[in-house]
C-alpha cells in the first residue's frame, strides 16, 4: 500500500501534465482504492471555460474507466500555486460517490510542505444521496 508521501508525490508529478493555459493553475490528484490500485489525473481546461475538468474528477474517471470497483480510501491533491489545495464542491460530491460509505482521506500539503489529512465527511457533511 502506497504511503501518503508517495501519493502526494504522484499527485505532484500529475500536476506537471496539467492543461491549464487559461487559469495557469495546475492541479494534480492521486487516488488510492481499497484494491491498492492508484490512478492519477490533472486538470484539463477548455476555451469554453465552464467545460474545464478538475484533476480529482479526471483521476476518479480514469479509475472507473480502468474497471475499478473498490472503495476510494484516499485522494492526494496538489497545486504548485496553492497551499492546501482543497477539492471544489463538485469534486467533494464525486469523492462521496466513490467512497461508497467510507470516510475517505483527503491528503494535502501545507505551506511548510507538511502533509495534512482531512476527511470527506468533515469537508462535505450532509452530501446529496439518492437513497
Ligand atoms: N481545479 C481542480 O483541478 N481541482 C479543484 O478542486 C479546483 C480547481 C482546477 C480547475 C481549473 O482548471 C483550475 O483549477 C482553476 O480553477
Amino acid at each position: 500500500m502506497k504511503s501518503n508521501e508517495e501519493l502526494l508525490n504522484i499527485a505532484k508529478e500529475a500536476s506537471l501534465n496539467a492543461y491549464c493555459p487559461y487559469s495557469k493553475f495546475p492541479v494534480g490528484a492521486c487516488t488510492l482504492y481499497e484494491s491498492e490500485n492508484i490512478y492519477s489525473g490533472c486538470n484539463v481546461e477548455n476555451s469554453s471555460y465552464g467545460l474545464s475538468l478538475c484533476a480529482e474528477r479526471n483521476a476518479m474517471s480514469t479509475a472507473i474507466a480502468s474497471g475499478e470497483k473498490s472503495r476510494l480510501l484516499k485522494i492526494a491533491i496538489y497545486s504548485p500555486k496553492s497551499s492546501l489545495c482543497f477539492p471544489c464542491g463538485a469534486c467533494r460530491q464525486w469523492i462521496q460517490e466513490f467512497a461508497q460509505g467510507y470516510n475517505t482521506e483527503i491528503i494535502l500539503e501545507d505551506e511548510n510542505k507538511n502533509i495534512q489529512i482531512y476527511y470527506i465527511n468533515d469537508i462535505l457533511p450532509h452530501s446529496f444521496k439518492l437513497l
